[in-house]
């Protein structure tokens, strides 16, 4: 078997991201089309995803932005069943829904708690054992999570986050160490500070001031430079790539002092 550049395509491939109506989510999609995939959007928000399908050269004949909740178990079957029906089979999905608060542990409501972990992690658990059922019954598929570096170390005033995404690492792992045999493979992506709807307004200015100072690039990331990983994840070119995390952080996890 011999190296070839196409691996890298997406032509042929359907592709569906949750949480691509906003930040990463529409970049990842803007990026896979760019490689040649047909691209599908979810999310909850009508407006948002009506404007990213806009870009995405979305029609109205063919559907390929879903509404939908990801807190939602049966929500996220009727997603599955549809999308498929709609579009045949889906071979790459990505988790990229996520939610936040910026607030003391001592603080944090349970309905806070809950809506934080059920959006970043009961929701990626299930949108891979919907879509994951069906790759394994086929015999393919790749899933992609987008974690954090909250997957990997503690962060005060967001304990809740970093509970779920450490739960993101976890599954990411174990649905790979499962799945594999099947020709499922579930990889995850944790993003260093990029700037979007998620943290712009909720970090206070000398979080972000810390958060370039402690980066070993000295800067915050450029949403288009999250997409290399994604489409690679998501090719034959990762073909023997499964439970990993690619870190795309600037350098930050690699930083002592
Ligand atoms: N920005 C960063 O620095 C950074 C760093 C590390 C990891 N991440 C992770 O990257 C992912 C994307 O975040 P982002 O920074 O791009 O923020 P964002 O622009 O706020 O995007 C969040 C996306 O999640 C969707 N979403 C939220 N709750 C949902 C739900 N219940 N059901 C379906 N979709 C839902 C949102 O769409 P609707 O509101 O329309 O539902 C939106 O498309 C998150 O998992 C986040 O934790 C971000």
């Amino acid at each position: 078997m011999a190296f070839n550049m196409s691996d890298f395509s997406l032509a042929g491939r359907t592709t569906l991201v949750i949480g691509g109506s906003s930040g990463i989510g529409r970049e990842i999609a803007l990026g896979f089309r760019e490689a040649g995939a047909t691209v599908l959007i979810a999310g909850r928000r009508r407006e948002a995803l009506d404007a990213v399908a806009g870009k995405l050269g979305g029609s109205a004949s063919a559907r390929i932005a879903y509404s939908a909740d990801a807190r939602s178990v049966s929500a996220l079957a009727t997603l599955a069943e549809t999308v498929e029906a709609e579009h045949g089979p889906v071979h790459v999905l990505v988790n990229c829904q996520g939610t936040t608060a910026i607030k003391p542990a001592l603080d944090l409501s349970e309905a806070e708690y809950d809506n934080i972990v059920d959006t970043n992690l009961k929701s990626v658990f299930f949108a891979c054992t919907q879509f994951g059922r069906r790759m394994c019954e086929r015999g393919g598929g790749s899933i992609i999570n987008i974690s954090s570096l909250a997957a990997h170390t503690g962060w005060a005033n967001a304990a809740a986050y970093c509970a779920s995404k450490f739960g993101v690492a976890g599954i990411t792992q174990s649905f790979a160490a499962e799945w594999g045999e099947k020709g499922v493979r579930v990889n995850a992506i944790a993003p260093g500070f990029f700037l979007t709807d998620l943290n712009r307004e909720r970090m206070p200015e000398e979080r972000k001031a810390e958060a370039r100072r402690r980066c070993a690039m000295k800067r915050m990331g450029e949403l288009p430079e999250l997409v290399g990983a994604a489409v690679y994840l998501a090719s034959d070119a990762a073909r023997f790539v499964s439970g990993a995390t690619l870190r795309v952080d600037g350098g930050y996890l690699s930083s002592g002092i």
